[in-house]
């Protein structure tokens, strides 16, 4: 497969390979991301999605490969100057402080976006925080915590951690947002919730992956799926192309269903 530049693709994975030991997690993946879409990357447990989402925001070094974001190549580049550059990632178990306060959590990154993280002094946030704070307000009402944003991280749901995570995410604008699993451990009516809010999220054309094992969320929300089964991409499409795909069947779905 040839690498062609191509002006609507944000994120560019081009075979892509990560070995541990003996062991390979991804194998020769070429994942393409356009700007703007819905794309969900999906398959069985040990696939290798958490690890391409690892090589993709510079967590872990790829074996072979490359990744571009914007027609950026990202090799050598920290996970901190790759989130400078626009990108954030929900992980898999909620990263939060969990003795702040929601709004306190969400400060940190409205003002490290605002001032760059380096320049991060937390006593700016007495002196001048007002417009910080009224910000990070706005994005807890975004995400529907505004009525517990005076309480501490610990207290929460863990359906909530997971939505205050989202809105951690949200304050550093990012171009792109990567979702390992966001609707994990969520009750029914907090799946639906976060559906609901991924979609409000699109309206304003923010880019995402999304590594989810709910399929409802999958085809739900997706514009295009990427199956990774051991490592490899085994199938791509529309949610309608990937559901009839037979290797998609056997593969996963069939897993799924028992
Ligand atoms: N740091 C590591 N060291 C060694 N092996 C690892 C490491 N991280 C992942 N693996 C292995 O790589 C494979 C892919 O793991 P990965 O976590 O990417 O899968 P996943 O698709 O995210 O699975 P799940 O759906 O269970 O989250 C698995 O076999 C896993 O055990
Ligand atoms: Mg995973």
């Amino acid at each position: 497969m040839s690498q062609e530049p191509m002006s609507d693709v944000m994120l560019d994975c081009y075979q892509v390979s990560k070995n541990f030991g003996g062991l390979q997690a991804l194998d020769n993946v070429s994942f393409r991301v356009k700007e703007g879409t819905i794309h969900s990357l999906i398959g069985p447990n040990g696939a290798g999605k958490t690890t391409l989402l690892n090589v993709i925001t510079g967590m872990i070094t790829p074996t072979k490969g490359s990744v571009s974001f914007n027609g950026k190549p990202l090799g050598n580049i920290s996970p901190h100057e790759i989130n400078q550059l626009g990108m954030a990632k929900v992980f898999q178990t909620p990263a939060i402080f969990p003795e702040m306060t929601l709004l306190q959590n969400v400060c940190i990154p409205a003002l490290a976006a605002r001032d760059g993280a380096f320049k991060l002094n937390m006593f700016q946030l007495l002196s001048k925080g007002g417009q910080i704070e009224s910000f990070a307000e706005e994005t807890l009402v975004e995400v529907g915590l505004q009525g517990v944003m005076h309480k501490e991280a610990r207290f929460l749901s863990r359906g909530d951690k997971r939505r205050l995570e989202l809105a951690i995410c949200l304050a550093h604008r990012p171009k792109i947002l990567l979702l390992d699993e966001p609707t994990a451990g969520m009750a029914r009516h907090e799946t639906e919730q976060t559906i609901e809010l991924l979609r409000e999220i699109s309206k304003r054309g923010m880019t995402k992956v999304i590594v989810e094992h709910d399929m409802n969320v999958v085809f739900a929300l997706s514009d295009t799926i990427t199956v990774l089964a051991q490592g490899a991409v085994i199938a791509e499409g529309t949610p309608d192309e990937v559901k009839g795909n037979p290797k998609v069947i056997e593969a996963y779905l069939g897993e799924e269903q028992e």
